[in-house]
C-alpha cells in the first residue's frame, strides 16, 4: 500500500467560484501532509469531498490504491471544523456514546483517552473543557474505528502555544504507530515541524507540492560575501568549502551551503589578498516560501 489518497483535478464550484479549482494532490502511506492555505483558499471543502461530506463537480478522486469507496471510508478517521461534543457528558462518555453510534470496540475508549492525552479529566464535563482538549477529544473520536488515515481539518487553529505542542506531539506519535495523517493548517510554522509532504493551495488552486526535504533544501539559508575581489573570491570559497552551490550575483558571493566555520573561510580569503567588506545572511525561511506561494494565485 503506498498512495493513500490521491486527487486528479478535483472541482468544487459554488455559485459561478470554483472555490476547489483542478487539484491534483497525492498522500502517501506514512506521510504527516500539511495542506496549507488561507482561510478561505477552499481546505475544508476539499476535506468535505474527500469524506463524501458535500458532492464534487469535477475530477475524481481514489483513496488506498483504489479501494471500493465506502470501504476506504471506514479505515478513515477525521475531524472537520471542530467536533460535535455533547457538551454536558464527561469525555469518557463522549467517547463511549459515539463508540456506541459507530459500533467500534468500547474496550478501546480508555486506553484512547490516554493517547490523546485526556486520562484524568475524571468527572470534568466538554463544557468546561479548553479548546485543545476539545480538539484532543475530537481527535479521540476519530480514533475510534482505528483508521489507518485520518483526516483533520485545522486541529491546532485557536490553540494556545502549550495546546500546540501537545497536538503536534500526539500526531508525531500518531505517524510511528503507523498512521498516515493529512492536516489542513494556515498556521504555517506548527506543520514545519512535523509535516513531512505540504500541498499549497491557493485561491481554490494547488499551487505547489513539495516534501518536507525540498522545503529544507529551498530554505537553506545563503550566505553572502561582499568582497573588494568578487571573482577571485568565488573560486577561493568554491575549492575551500569544495561546492558548487556558490555562485556571483551582482558582484556579491552567495553561498547556498551551509558554512561551518566563517572564520576560516574569510581568513583563507584574507591570505589570498582578498579582503572582505561584509557577511550577510538571506535567511529564506519556510514562512516566507509558504507565504509568497499562497500570495501567487
Ligand atoms: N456551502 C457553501 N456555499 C457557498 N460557498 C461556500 C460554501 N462553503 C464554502 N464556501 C466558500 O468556498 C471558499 C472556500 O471555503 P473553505 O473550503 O471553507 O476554505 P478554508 O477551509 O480553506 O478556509 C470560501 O470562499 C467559502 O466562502
Ligand atoms: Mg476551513
Amino acid at each position: 500500500m503506498d498512495v493513500i489518497l490521491k486527487t486528479e483535478g478535483l472541482t468544487k464550484i459554488y455559485g459561478e467560484t470554483k472555490v476547489v479549482n483542478d487539484v491534483s494532490l497525492t498522500v502517501r502511506q506514512g506521510d504527516i501532509y500539511g495542506f496549507v492555505g488561507k482561510n478561505g483558499a477552499g481546505k475544508t471543502t476539499l476535506i468535505r469531498m474527500i469524506l463524501g461530506l458535500t458532492g464534487i463537480d469535477g475530477g475524481s478522486f481514489t483513496m488506498f490504491d483504489g479501494t471500493e469507496l465506502s470501504a476506504a471510508r471506514r479505515r478513515t478517521g477525521s475531524l472537520v471544523e471542530g467536533p460535535s461534543l455533547y457538551k454536558n457528558m464527561t469525555a469518557r462518555d463522549n467517547l463511549l456514546l459515539f463508540s456506541t453510534l459507530l459500533g467500534t470496540d468500547k474496550s478501546k475508549v480508555d486506553a484512547l483517552l490516554e493517547t490523546v492525552g485526556l486520562p484524568d479529566t475524571g468527572k470534568k464535563k466538554a463544557r468546561d473543557f479548553s479548546l485543545g482538549m476539545k480538539q484532543r477529544l475530537g481527535i479521540a473520536m476519530a480514533l475510534l474505528g482505528e483508521p489507518d488515515f485520518l483526516i483533520l481539518d485545522e486541529p491546532i487553529n485557536g490553540l494556545d502555544p502549550k495546546g500546540i505542542v501537545e497536538i503536534r506531539e500526539l500526531l508525531l506519535r500518531l505517524k510511528n504507530e503507523g498512521k498516515t495523517i493529512f492536516i489542513s493548517s494556515h498556521i504555517l510554522g506548527e506543520l514545519e515541524k512535523i509535516a513531512t509532504r505540504y500541498g499549497i493551495i491557493s485561491g481554490g488552486r494547488l499551487v505547489e507540492e513539495i516534501t518536507a526535504e525540498e522545503l529544507r533544501q529551498i530554505c537553506v539559508a545563503a550566505t553572502l560575501l561582499q568582497t573588494n575581489q568578487p571573482e577571485k573570491a568565488l573560486e577561493i570559497a568554491r575549492r575551500f568549502l569544495h561546492s558548487e552551490e556558490i555562485s556571483l550575483e551582482k558582484g556579491t558571493v552567495v553561498i547556498r551551503t551551509p558554512i561551518e566555520d566563517i572564520g576560516a573561510l574569510t581568513n583563507e580569503l584574507f591570505r589570498e589578498g582578498v579582503s572582505v567588506k561584509g557577511i550577510s545572511s538571506d535567511d529564506n525561511s519556510a514562512e516566507e516560501f509558504f507565504i509568497r506561494k499562497m500570495e501567487e494565485e
